[in-house]
Parts: C-alpha cells; sequence; structure tokens
C-alpha cells in the first residue's frame, strides 16, 4: 500500500527561483536564505519520495481570472515550467502520477470534495521553487509529483478548515492506493507577506512563529483561524499559508516536526520552512 511518510512547507518566493537560476545562491543577500535548506536537501536525500503530492497556487501562469478553480488536481504525465513573463524557468519538466493523481480524485470527490480534474497545465514558482529549494538543481526531478492547485490569488479562497479536512481526505486516499509507494505531502506559500497596497511590505514575525508552533501542537485549532484573521495579521497574500493546513491534514496527528526554519526578508516574504515524519 501506499503511505505519507512526511510533510514538508515551504515559502515560493519567485525572487529565491531567480537567485538559483542566475547564479546568485551565495550572494551576501540570499547565503542565509539558502543556508535554511541545506539541511532539507540532505533529509531529502535520505527520505527519497517516490510521489510528492505538491500543494501550491498558480498565479495567473496556467489559469486567470477566466477560470478559478478553487482546487485542481494534476492528472496529467507531465508539467512543463510556465513562462511567468521572464521565459520559463530552466527546471526539469515535472513528471506526474496519474494513476495515483487519478485515485486521489476519485477518492476526495466520493468523499465530497469538488476537485477538478486537470489534465493539461503548466506549473509556475508556487511549484517549482519548492522542488528547486528541496532537490536543488538537477537535470531531472528525483520523483514524480502530482500537483495540487488551490485559488488563493481570487476572493473567496476555501478555508483553513476546509484545506485541514482535505489533507484528511487526501490522507485516507494514499492509504487505499494499491501500490507500495512513499509519498509525501508539500504545502508551499507563505508566510506573511503582502505585494501590493498601502500596506505593501508587511511582515508578522510574532504571527509566522505562532502560526509554525500551531501547526505542530495545534493544527485542528489552527484551521479555525478565519479568512479576516489572515489578512490582518499575515497580510493579503499571507491566506497561501492555508495551503499548509493541507499539508498537515495528511499527516498523523502526532507527527513530528524534525526541522524549522525561518528567516526576514527575502522580496518581499517572511520565508518559513518546516519538515514533519510520520510515526512508523
Ligand atoms: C513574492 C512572493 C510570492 O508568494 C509571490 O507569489 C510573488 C512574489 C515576493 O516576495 O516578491
Ligand atoms: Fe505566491
Amino acid at each position: 500500500m501506499a503511505r505519507i511518510t512526511a510533510g514538508v512547507a515551504t515559502s515560493h518566493i519567485p525572487a529565491v527561483g531567480a537567485a538559483i537560476d542566475l547564479g546568485k545562491s551565495h550572494e551576501a543577500y540570499w547565503q542565509p536564505v539558502f543556508a535554511g535548506y541545506e539541511f532539507s536537501k540532505r533529509w531529502m536525500a535520505e527520505h527519497k519520495p517516490d510521489v510528492v503530492i505538491l500543494v501550491y497556487n498558480d498565479h495567473a501562469s496556467a489559469f486567470s481570472l477566466e477560470m478559478i478553480p478553487t482546487f485542481a488536481i494534476g492528472c496529467a504525465e507531465s508539467f512543463a515550467p510556465a513562462d511567468e513573463g521572464w521565459g520559463p524557468r530552466p527546471v526539469p519538466v515535472v513528471e506526474g502520477h496519474p494513476e495515483l493523481a487519478w485515485h486521489i480524485a476519485q477518492s476526495t470527490i466520493l468523499d465530497e470534495f469538488d476537485m477538478t480534474i486537470v489534465n493539461r497545465m503548466d506549473v509556475d514558482h508556487g511549484l517549482t521553487v519548492p522542488m528547486s529549494l528541496m532537490f536543488g538543481q538537477a537535470p531531472a526531478w528525483p520523483c514524480r509529483v502530482i500537483p495540487l492547485a488551490v485559488n488563493v490569488v481570487q476572493y473567496p479562497p476555501p478555508s483553513g478548515n476546509r484545506c485541514w479536512n482535505l489533507g484528511k481526505a487526501i490522507r485516507k486516499a494514499v492509504a487505499s492506493f494499491d501500490q507500495d509507494l512513499n509519498v509525501m505531502v508539500w504545502g508551499t506559500g507563505g508566510m506573511s507577506h503582502q505585494l501590493q497596497g498601502p500596506r505593501a511590505g508587511l511582515i508578522n514575525k510574532e504571527f509566522d512563529t505562532r502560526f509554525l508552533d500551531r501547526l505542530t501542537t495545534d493544527p485542528e485549532g489552527l484551521a479555525q483561524i478565519p479568512h479576516l484573521e489572515y489578512v490582518r495579521e499575515a497580510g493579503s497574500e499571507g491566506i497561501e499559508l492555508v495551503m499548509w493546513l493541507i499539508m498537515r491534514g495528511a499527516l498523523s496527528p502526532d507527527a513530528r516536526e524534525v526541522y524549522r526554519f525561518y528567516h526576514v526578508p527575502a522580496s518581499n516574504t517572511a520565508v518559513g520552512h518546516i519538515i514533519f515524519e510520520n510515526p512508523r
């Protein structure tokens, strides 16, 4: 049977991707950011997933205001890096896992989550930057990836509680998949940031620290935070953090925090990163 072994959350800042692609990761500004992922790359090499269910948001690369799925699961064979205005990032094409993706689509839809099934989709920095941070620069990504896109761009995004419950439905779906696979679930985006308006540049270290603490110790309570609180405390783009609750819901309640990293600033964003292992 497939099993979820671990969960990872990380910010997905596009400038981090550019720093990697342009060979700037050793510059003084970026060095502390990348230093925070050294442990993670070693840990990832030791824990080699077969498949990553990568929860992220599209930033008007694959979708636009013409079509806004709340939850969309990528069932394709592969997903190309999106052109985000400066051309696609020079990273490998993402290989999917159609069989497991369709199984998750079936299981979650029958569990009353109205997933959108996507058979063609390009993937932007929301997905490719976490891949680069966790795997480094590689000629090919070392595992399959199932992209799970969540609308956190156009109001109304799903609630934290809905995301938490979707995570639990994904846990159930993976546990009933009849192949021996090491599956990880990643949640991306965040932490506090606001890109526009009078509060552009907002960072809230207290909120972020408490979010990380509660993600470990009280995820069910954390899932009750309403949208207004995210926007007020973590900025308009801080709402991306609801995606971390899908990851956490997919793990066992007593998953163990094995690593945490927090750094300000990177671009306009507080960088947050956390790794959980499920009990064996
Ligand atoms: C930035 C952060 C994001 O999450 C994003 O999607 C775009 C830009 C930033 O910090 O600049
Ligand atoms: Fe973003």
